[in-house]
């Protein structure tokens, strides 16, 4: 399945019904490829993406998503793609004006961004998940000294149709000067 760009990010959604399809961990070994070319602040790649597509780990995962009672739809979620995210290094004339982890977050919502559309450009649907309890995926997860994470992608398949977008209106949040 090949995308226009535009008309793929059109298409990327919040997927809250993934079927039960398996996913082809070629496909995830594929998205995180591509996700690698992210863009960073002094190309620093503040991330190790963790790959999680045995089912064990995944039920893992899972749970660690699920706490409280919220995420129940990732029940049929095939794999998930765990953030790490860990200040690395600047360059030295911008450490004089920013600290180290100042574009941390702002690059993650790239690595975000690339994984969520290259899913969607191989027909993989996904969705962004930032609730999860940190202290269950670190028994899963090996993070080393210092790393971080507040995002997880799960990834998978559905059928459900494309949904209206629901943004704020352009008046809002554009003005050209
Ligand atoms: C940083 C971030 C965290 C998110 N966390 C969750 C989450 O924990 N659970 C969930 O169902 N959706 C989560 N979402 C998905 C958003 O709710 C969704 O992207 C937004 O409502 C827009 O809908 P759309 O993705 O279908 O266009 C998250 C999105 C982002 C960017």
């Amino acid at each position: 399945m090949v995308f226009d760009f535009i008309e793929l990010v059109k298409s990327r959604q919040a997927c809250r019904d993934f079927n039960d399809l398996p996913l082809e961990k070629e496909l995830v070994e594929k998205i995180v490829e591509v996700a690698r070319l992210t863009p960073s602040a002094c190309n620093s790649q503040p991330w190790k993406m963790y790959c999680v597509t045995s089912d064990e780990k995944v039920e893992k995962v899972r749970d660690a998503l699920t706490c409280d009672g919220r995420n129940l739809y990732l029940k049929k979620a095939k794999a998930f793609i765990v953030l790490g995210e860990k200040a690395t290094t600047l360059k030295e004339d911008v450490l004089k004006k920013f600290s180290i982890d100042y574009f941390v977050k702002y690059d993650i919502g790239e690595l975000i961004a690339y994984i969520t559309l290259t899913a969607k450009s191989l027909g993989v649907e996904s969705l962004i998940v930032g609730w999860l309890d940190h202290e269950k995926l670190k028994k899963v997860i090996d993070f080393s000294e210092g790393e971080d994470c507040s995002i997880v992608i799960a990834l998978g398949y559905s059928n459900s149709p494309l949904r209206d977008k629901n943004r704020r209106k352009e008046s809002e949040v554009i003005e050209f000067i």
